[in-house]
């Protein structure tokens, strides 16, 4: 007993505390670790295994050859948390390369190679939510990465909810397989998904009161069927009724449509990463009004960011869009009003959705980063919303895409963009940033202050090759 004991209290300190605050997540029996990418940590002591776990496309690809999924694709991805000192992460590869590179580019991390197929980053900051890119598959602006590596550094956990209390589902780590998705009743407060936790399926809140989905474990539905009825809605993860919702922490891997829908009031989604959406109609984050999202990594292959409901707070958050769908979308209903939004420092690390178009690219009316999507939308009361320091990385085919049905009312005024930092423009024939509002709509004062692209800032429509159209009034681009 008494060496127990001794031995209960040496393990965490021998294992876990080694290296000062770091904390390595442990390794989930039954899940197959990532073949192409290895990481190890440290904190100036040992580097250690982190698992590093990866899901792969041709599930989805063969389920869906109507939603475009693209085959022999993987993502490997790891986390930790730390405090203090800065980590040193070691990234092992499957092929040698000679340059690699940490995006967000913001992050000023630098990917070094220090060996045969070894790369190292110094990640001195939590919330870092990070793609590390290597030179044998860069992608371009016809292609896209095939193997990707996510590194997500979290804030260190707190208020471990106790796993006997009634009001908690508690998840502990191993696989866990739900029966789709679990509709949470009355007594239900807190889920929570403990490191090294991987539960397939999704959730759906029912009662009026808010639910809290926490921890640090991983929620996939990619052993579901493509659009599975086993959910009986759209998203993975669902939280439409209720309201107060927290969302935090989680993985939220391979949905079986949509990530996340919450379209009740006051929801948080905090520290959250949403990956491996192969398939068109894997949409990111609604929210309703009062909604706040803050570092979160969001890799939709449709919209990433719906600004629907009044009062969106989004911060310092990743995007990642694939294929399809617009960064910040508008679009898709037949009403939009929507007034005092609030978007800052967005990295959008890539805009995928000309990399499988080999030459021509053309683009449906989804696709730009900001964007009024699907022309259904008649009737606009879309007032003052800010969007600044948004940084594009790579070469973005298409910024602007915002074209009223001719048929539309209303009005789309008191638009702010400022700072938007585009590392360079496609050039393309066909495809062109575009602005119209309709004859009974009106769509005036927009202002672009700072539109900064390949660092030359923008102070006229044309040298950005948008496109004014009919009914626009009072759309300005000024550099301070
Ligand atoms: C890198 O390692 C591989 C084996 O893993 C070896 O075949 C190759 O020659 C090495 N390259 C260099 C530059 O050392
Ligand atoms: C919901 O309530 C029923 C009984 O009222 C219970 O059997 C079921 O397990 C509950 N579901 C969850 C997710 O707690
Ligand atoms: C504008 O509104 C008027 C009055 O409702 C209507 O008669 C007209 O057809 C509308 N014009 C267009 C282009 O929709």
């Amino acid at each position: 007993m008494v060496t127990k004991t001794i031995l209960a209290l040496l393990i965490p300190i021998l294992v876990g505390q080694a290296s000062g605050n770091l904390n390595i997540y442990p390794a989930p029996e039954g899940i197959h670790a990532s073949d192409k990418f290895q990481v190890y940590l440290s904190q100036g002591g040992q580097p250690q295994s982190s698992f590093t776990y990866i899901t792969t496309s041709d599930k989805r690809a063969k389920e869906t050859p109507t939603a475009k999924a693209k085959r022999g694709r993987s993502v490997s991805w790891t986390s930790f948390s730390f405090s203090g000192g800065a980590v040193t992460v070691e990234i092992h590869t499957p092929q040698d390369f000679h340059n690699c590179i940490v995006r967000p580019q913001h992050y000023g991390y630098k990917c070094q190679r220090t060996g045969n197929k070894t790369a190292y980053v110094t990640v001195s900051s939590t919330s870092r939510m990070m793609s590390v890119e290597f030179d044998y598959d860069y992608g371009s602006s016809s292609e896209d990465i095939k193997d990707k590596m996510l590194i997500f550094a979290d804030p260190p956990e707190s208020n471990v909810p106790n796993e006997h209390d009634s009001s908690v589902l508690f998840y502990k780590a191993g696989v866990q397989k739900l029966n789709g998705q679990v509709h949470l009743n009355n007594s239900i407060k807190t889920i929570y998904l403990a490191p090294a936790a991987w539960v397939e399926g999704g959730f759906l809140t029912t009662a009026n009161h808010g639910v809290t989905f926490r921890g640090r474990g991983i929620l996939s539905a990619r052993s579901y069927k493509w659009k599975d009825d086993q959910f009986t809605t759209t998203a993975t993860l669902d939280v439409d009724k209720g309201g107060n919702h927290v969302i935090e922490g989680i993985v939220i891997v391979d949905p079986h449509h949509f990530f996340f829908r919450g379209r009740s009031s006051c929801n948080i989604i905090r520290n959250v990463k949403m990956i491996a959406p192969w398939a068109h109609n894997s949409d990111g984050v609604v929210l309703g009004r009062y909604g706040l999202v803050e570092d979160t990594f969001i890799w939709a292959n449709d919209d990433s960011l719906k600004v629907y409901a009044d009062n969106l707070v989004v911060r310092r958050c990743v995007v990642w869009q694939a294929q399809n769908g617009a960064v910040f979308q508008f679009g898709w209903s037949a009403k939009r009003y929507v007034q005092n939004v609030r978007i800052s420092d967005v990295d959008v690390i890539h805009t995928d959705w000309c990399t499988f178009k080999k030459s021509k690219c053309h683009l449906s009316t989804n696709n730009a980063v900001l964007d009024l999507g699907g022309r259904e939308v008649t009737s606009f009361k879309v007032n003052d919303i800010v969007i600044s320091n948004i940084r594009i990385e790579s070469s973005c085919p298409r910024l602007v895409y915002f074209k009223m049905d001719p048929a539309s009312t209303g009005s789309v005024t008191n638009m702010h963009f400022n700072n938007w930092f585009v590392e360079s423009q496609t050039a393309h024939e066909i495809l062109h940033n575009e602005i119209q509002g309709a004859f009974n709509a009106s769509l005036s004062d927009w202002t672009f202050t700072n539109l900064k692209i390949a660092g030359e800032c923008i102070s006229s429509p044309c040298q950005a090759d948008f496109r004014l159209g009919h009914h626009t009034e009072n759309i300005n681009f000024r550099c301070d």
